[in-house]
């Protein structure tokens, strides 16, 4: 499987009179780790959402491989098959336990349940949740909860994984967890990764950074990645 080369040209969105994201053009190479970094307010959120098809440009042109993400009618099976997204606020349900949320994005695939059963628990122990999959979400520390939304957007092998501030709020050592984990998954898969944060630090840990000022883009840095599959 390899990771999926993003596309973004001229793109822009648009609240009412206010300009969110002016004319944004960079590209991303299969297996690929950008950081997408920014103050507060900069568009980072919104540049995923566009990227991953939950929100759509005012102008301009986003491609995933061949998919043309801006003008899709109907995104359900390209978010289903190609995207893993960690939402800033990790968004866990929390009725169901570390295992079900987990494999939530399964269900929608008709994944068969011992299928999703095992990937789920492999996936658990991947991000060092080992025993924890019948906890509910209210149990577990704000570092593990990530860690579970992590799990759970990779749960689909996405080739495209957008991860929303997944080191948000958790000390230096669950952070490093947390990138190790990424660093991880871009080796043995070859997944593209944008990672947004306001961590200054971030960039270090990825191949190149992306920062918005304001909505604009400030840096884009054009070298390819040494070793990204
Ligand atoms: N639905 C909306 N309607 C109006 N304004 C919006 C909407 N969504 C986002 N914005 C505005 O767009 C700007 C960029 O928001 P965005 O969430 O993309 O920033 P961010 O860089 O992710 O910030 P943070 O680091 O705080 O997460 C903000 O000023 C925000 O108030
Ligand atoms: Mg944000």
């Amino acid at each position: 499987m390899a990771g999926a080369r993003v596309i973004v040209e001229r793109v822009s969105r648009a609240h009412g009179d206010a300009l969110i994201l002016r004319d944004v053009s960079f590209a991303v190479e299969p297996g690929e780790i950008i950081a997408v970094t920014g103050p507060s307010g900069s568009g980072k959120t919104t540049l995923l959402q566009l990227i991953g098809s939950l929100d759509r440009p005012t102008a301009g042109t986003i491609r995933v491989d061949d998919v043309a993400v801006h003008a899709l009618t109907n995104a359900t099976s390209f978010r289903r098959d190609t995207v893993g997204f960690v939402f800033q606020l990790h968004h866990l349900l929390p009725a169901l336990t570390v295992q079900r949320n987990v494999e939530l994005p399964l269900v929608a695939a008709r994944v068969r349940r011992h299928e999703r059963e095992q990937r789920a628990l492999a996936l658990l122990d991947e991000v060092g949740l080992t025993g924890r999959q019948h906890d509910l979400p209210a149990a577990l520390s704000g570092g593990e909860r990530q860690r579970v939304a992590v799990a759970r957007a990779l749960a689909g092998w996405p080739r495209l994984l957008l991860a929303d501030e997944p080191t948000g709020a958790l000390d230096s050592r669950s952070s490093q967890r947390i990138w190790e984990l990424l660093t991880g998954v871009r080796e043995r898969y070859g997944t593209t990764i944008l990672v947004a944060s306001h961590d200054p630090a971030l960039p270090q840990h990825a191949d190149r950074g992306i920062a918005l000022i304001d909505g604009r883009l400030a840096s884009a840095a054009d070298r390819s990645p040494e070793g990204a599959a």
